[in-house]
């Protein structure tokens, strides 16, 4: 079967997020992370059939659906769950923001490697934690985790450790070796591991994600799994997530932390989940040929210096590139892309100005015009 990877869909004047923003302008939005492509035939057929039971009130996962997860856990990931450990959740944001407030004491530390995805930096501050970071390194062509300032920034209050594997935004994969490090130093400091694997699904490359969930049993007490179909088959606006949290301990604090602050899953995001974990293979593999190839696009752009002053590293898995401009000496890079018609997301808010990060997940087309007019746009700078 085939599917439209292709076909450019302006979408300024839907509901989407990422498009509405820019109405009635003419940018390309490449800022918010979800995908410029229609879901996987199986997902709308399944939605489109729930809706011959036009109720809609509040809803609960089927047994169905959890064995599509269980199955899901066990045949891609290698993990063997019991459905008991399932805590279904609208959003991974929330969820991260549950683990702080779930986990330690007032100004207690949650620590985290930079830059990456905001609300990683936000949540402990909301939940009056103290916020304790490392930036991971940049070398040659990827980026690793610099151990001494790790070891440097966890104190005796650090009681939580935010992994982002794969990396948002710079695209690592986490390897056993590096997350055999991370889990020692989780027994070592007492640490709870709240490992968000949400673009999981998204490796690009020939490597194996590795679960936190296969750690083993000696971390396995110490783990708040985060899991959801919603980036990998774009469905981020049906709202269905869910932790995986051996420990029961652990588990009804999280729930506990959610009573009367966290909403319910919609009925179609469940529908959606387990249609996608079904049925929504081949459109995956499909999927990560299109990624692969606009990933291998833009490398070859910055290597082949059509992007002057900016720079990359190769993306292992996600959908994003972490582009460096700290040559290009802009006041403000957000607003110079969207003046050359390209909408990428600052830097900062994810630790680090010196990057924009682009969101590559569109027709072929529509980023080679990206690159186009960021192109057009460097080159006009350089001879003024
Ligand atoms: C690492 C990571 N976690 C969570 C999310 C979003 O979570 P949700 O939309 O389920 O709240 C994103 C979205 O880009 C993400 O990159």
């Amino acid at each position: 079967m085939s599917f439209d990877f292709d076909t450019a869909r302006p979408r300024y004047d839907t509901d989407s997020q990422k498009w509405q923003k820019y109405r009635g302008r003419d940018i390309l939005p490449m800022w918010v992370a979800d995908m410029d492509f229609p879901v996987a035939p199986a997902i709308v057929e399944a939605i489109r059939e729930r809706t011959n039971d036009p109720i809609f009130g509040y809803c609960r996962p089927t047994d169905s659906l959890i064995e599509a997860v269980v199955e899901y856990l066990e045949n891609r990931h290698n993990w063997t769950i019991d459905p008991e450990w399932l805590v279904w959740l609208p959003g991974l944001v929330p969820a991260i923001n549950l683990a702080c407030q779930a986990i330690g004491e007032p100004d207690d530390g949650v620590f985290t490697f930079t830059p990456v995805y905001p609300p990683f930096l936000i949540a402990p501050g909301l939940r009056h934690r103290e916020l304790q970071t490392a930036a991971l390194r940049h070398r040659e062509n990827t980026w690793e985790i610099d151990w001494d300032a790790t070891a440097a920034a966890i104190t005796p209050r650090t009681r939580l450790l935010l992994l982002c594997n794969p990396h948002n935004p710079v695209g690592r994969v986490w390897r056993p070796d590096e997350l055999q490090r991370i889990a020692e130093m989780a027994e070592a400091h007492d640490l709870v591991v709240c490992s968000d694997e949400i673009h999981c699904d998204l490796i690009l490359d020939p490597i194996r994600h590795t679960t936190a969930g296969v750690w083993g049993r000696a971390v396995a007490d110490r783990l708040i799994v985060l899991h959801a179909p919603s980036k990998t088959y774009n469905i981020a606006g049906l709202a269905c997530s869910y932790a995986v949290i051996p420990n029961t301990r652990l588990r009804h604090a999280l729930k506990r932390a959610a009573v009367g602050i966290t909403g319910e899953v919609n009925n179609f995001g469940y529908v959606a989940c387990e249609a996608a974990y079904r049925h929504g293979e081949s459109w995956r593999q499909a999927l990560l040929d299109r990624l692969r190839a606009n990933r291998d696009l833009i490398e070859q752009t910055v290597a082949a210096g059509d992007l002057p002053g900016m720079h990359m590293t190769h993306v292992e898995a996600t959908y994003l590139a972490w582009l460096n401009v700290e040559a290009l000496k802009l006041e403000d890079p957000v607003r110079f892309f969207e003046e050359a018609g390209v909408g990428l997301s600052g830097g900062g808010a994810f630790g680090d100005d010196r990057y924009v990060r682009l969101n590559f997940a569109c027709p072929e087309s529509t980023l080679r015009e990206a690159l186009r007019r960021m192109k057009a746009a460097l080159e006009k700078r350089s001879t003024h």
